[in-house]
């Protein structure tokens, strides 16, 4: 059995136990109701009239007791499939924050969604619905079989006699299910791709007048797994054909068998009555038993999908605590990095510098050279293929990875905005900040005029009613952020296309006024803007080609006099 369920199971042995235990009590009231039934159609045909009543009250007691156990048993079960549906649920929610960045770069996230949506249903349906139901059928079977094997185990073999052969034929469905349920699961996952992609691209979708291929791309997996549900319809019918088979022909035997044996006079009338009535009684849990393990087979994708996520390595930090104030001047150093995304080639290349307590530093070269990358590197999204990337004098990858990315902060217009109040989405994870500290802050970067105009001010639900931040804004949110959280180091990295010169000088100004005394690491598109910094780094195919400040570039015949005087011109 799975990991997760057998982890389930032990959580919940001692209620799981105590349900199945009532639940053989509940069966064998029920088996002896009945026989007594047939006990008292004995008596009424052989003497004719039924003197003693009190059977009357024996039952009423006996369903008493069986409505008792069945309703403590069904609660114990059910309380525990309840129980272990919402702890599966709260430790896949609880990892999707340490999910690895590569991870979530990599797996689309219709994926992640349907795993944390959609498989977990699956599972809940399989804990409260079908294992119950696998338990009631199986403690059914056992008790009704005890008894006809005491009245007739001829009867027994004539059952048993077929279900080897139902047994093998579920077996063989359960395993093309199986692989169709992988098909729908990978199929499900890139309809919400394309949904997602859809929803969160709009504005690109519309502007670019793709709806008709958004339409076609989903149409075209819509029909995919409808065929896919086709072949499923195709072989559950064969396989639901083949148990009503399965399922009567030993029940018609056994009737036959009943009544030659009650003629010859082994049976007596009222045991007959009992028997066929019992066994009707199995008829069904018997044949739906495989039917039930075909579910189980096919949760078992969606167990196995849930597992991987939950298998995940975690990122992993080293033990080190930075202090809050460290003293080291050198405060970023990497020494001959290497770094690829895939197996394909590198995309940093022996890249080595070193940046020191204060300093203003910017990265610049063409597009795709790999500029972010190296700050997805400074806060470790990635690690280091090769080589060493040192933070105040320590190896990265010796501290935790809260105490690292503590001592960044991220400046950019593309910065994300949870659903929640502004004053919320300001104070980002600082439970100690006040909301008047966040009103300065928003006063200082600008955009408190803006916030107190909206209807319910600091408390306006991002998004609501009309609430739409602007790409300046958004920055200036990541800016006050910044501010907040006292970051010594600031990234600042900007899309090319999206802001204008003046914009991007203004921001520069802004967080050099509002973040001083912290060193600040640029990725600047405009040469213009970044004149006045400390250090600059010429990035090219991953490489450092050039390395020096403004004036020192200007004096070398390299790209970074080349670019600058393009950018001139073009102004
Ligand atoms: N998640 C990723 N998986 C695979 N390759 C990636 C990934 N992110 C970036 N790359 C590749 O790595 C290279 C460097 O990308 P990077 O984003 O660092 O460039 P950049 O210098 O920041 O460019 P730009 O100025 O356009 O922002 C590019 O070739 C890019 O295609
Ligand atoms: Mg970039």
């Amino acid at each position: 059995m799975n990991k997760i369920l057998r982890e389930q199971i032990k959580n919940n042995i001692l209620a799981i136990s105590l349900g199945v235990i009532l639940l053989f009590i509940y069966e064998t009231i029920l088996v002896k109701g009945i026989d007594l039934i047939g006990v008292q159609i004995d008596i009424l045909l052989n003497a004719g009239e039924i003197v003693d009543y009190s059977f009357i009250w024996k039952l009423i007691q006996m369903a008493m007791w069986g409505f008792l156990a069945s309703f403590f048993s069904s609660m114990l079960i059910g309380k525990s499939a309840i129980l272990s549906v919402s702890h599966i649920r709260s430790k896949v929610v609880m990892i999707i924050p340490d999910l690895p960045y590569k991870y979530l770069s990599i797996n689309g996230t219709g994926e992640i969604v349907n795993k944390l949506i959609s498989d977990i249903d699956k599972v809940r349906i399989l804990l409260e619905q079908t294992f119950p139901n696998l338990i009631m059928y199986g403690a059914t079977i056992l008790v009704i079989c005890f008894y006809i094997v005491k009245r007739d185990v001829n009867l027994l073999i004539t059952i048993i006699f077929f279900y080897p052969i139902m047994l093998f034929v579920s077996k063989s469905i359960a395993e093309k299910l199986k692989i169709l349920a992988q098909k729908r699961a990978f199929k499900n996952d890139r309809l919400t791709d394309i949904a997602i992609d859809s929803i969160h691209g709009i504005e690109c979708v519309k502007a670019n007048n793709i709806d008709n291929i958004m339409y076609m791309k989903m149409q075209r997996i819509i029909d995919d797994i409808l065929k896919n549900e086709y072949e499923r319809t195709r072989v559950s019918s064969l396989s639901w054909v083949l148990q009503m088979f399965i399922k009567w022909v030993p029940m018609i035997i056994c009737i036959i068998q009943i009544l030659f044996e009650t003629m010859s006079g082994k049976l007596s009338v009222g045991n007959s009555f009992t028997t066929i009535i019992l066994l009707n009684k199995m008829v069904h849990p018997m044949s739906s038993i495989p039917f039930l393990l075909n579910d189980y087979k096919e949760t078992l994708v969606s167990i196995e999908r849930i597992e991987e996520l939950m298998n995940l390595e975690k990122e992993r930090g080293g033990n080190k605590v930075l202090p809050l104030k460290c003293e080291n001047n050198e405060i970023l150093q990497f020494y001959n990095v290497d770094f690829k995304y895939n197996n394909e080639k590198n995309v940093l290349n022996k890249i080595s510098f070193n940046i020191k307590n204060g300093e203003k530093v910017a990265f610049v070269g063409p597009s795709g050279s790999g500029k972010s990358t190296i700050f997805k590197l400074f806060i470790r999204y990635y690690d280091p293929e090769n080589g060493m990337y040192q933070i105040y004098g320590n190896n990265s990858k010796d501290i935790t990875i809260d105490s690292l990315r503590s001592k960044f902060a991220v400046v950019s217009q593309n910065t994300f905005l949870f659903s929640g109040t502004i004053y919320e989405n300001i104070a980002i994870g600082n439970f100690d900040v006040s909301k008047d500290d966040v009103i300065k802050c928003c006063k200082r970067v600008g955009l408190n005029d803006f916030i107190e105009k909206l209807d319910k001010g600091y408390d306006t639900i991002v998004g609501e009613k009309g609430c739409m931040i602007s790409g300046g804004q958004r920055q200036r949110i990541s800016i006050a952020r910044a501010m907040l959280k006292d970051a010594p180091i600031i990234l600042l990295d900007e899309p090319t296309s999206s802001i204008d010169e003046e914009n991007e000088r203004k921001i520069k100004l802004m967080v050099e006024e509002l973040l001083s005394n912290r060193t600040i690491i640029y990725i600047a598109h405009r040469l213009s803007t970044i004149k006045d910094v400390d250090q600059i780094f010429v990035i090219e195919n991953g490489e450092i080609v050039q390395r020096g400040s403004h004036n020192e570039l200007m004096r070398q015949d390299g790209i970074y006099k080349s670019l600058y005087k393009r950018e001139s011109e073009n102004v």
